[in-house]
């Protein structure tokens, strides 16, 4: 990340060197936890958890919180979930979703202070 400060509030924030990561994307990034492969049709399960990379968590106060989490198969956006501040712990939310096709899963995450943030992509193969 080239970012002065460590992250934009006007462009995407998405590490790239997953092996020297900063704090700031430690406790931003979504992670993204998904079967490699399914079956059309079949509904599995995706879990996102935003932040805690090597214990590195993201606050959760009236003043500093995750927002929402977004998840996009493809380019389209397929679900959208939001967090009230200081009502929920560690960030984590769970999906169930059945997919047609192979698809490369990405999820977003909006911090109000640090701006949107991309994990890594996760590319679930459809047999
Ligand atoms: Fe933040």
């Amino acid at each position: 990340m080239s970012y002065e400060k460590g992250f934009s509030l006007k462009e995407l924030n998405k590490p790239k060197d997953w092996t020297n990561l900063a704090d700031m994307a430690k406790k931003h990034a979504p992670i993204i936890d998904a079967p490699r492969k399914v079956q059309a049709k079949e509904p599995f399960t995706v879990k996102i958890k935003v932040g805690g990379i090597d214990g590195v968590e993201h606050p959760n106060t009236l003043g500093h919180w995750i927002n929402w989490v977004e998840l996009f198969a493809g380019e389209r956006l397929i679900s959208r979930m939001e967090f009230e501040p200081e009502m929920c712990d560690g960030y984590v939310v769970i999906l169930s979703i059945a997919m047609n096709e192979t698809t490369t899963l990405r999820a977003r995450a909006f911090c109000n202070l640090h701006g949107v943030w991309e994990g890594r992509e996760k590319k679930v193969i459809v047999e």
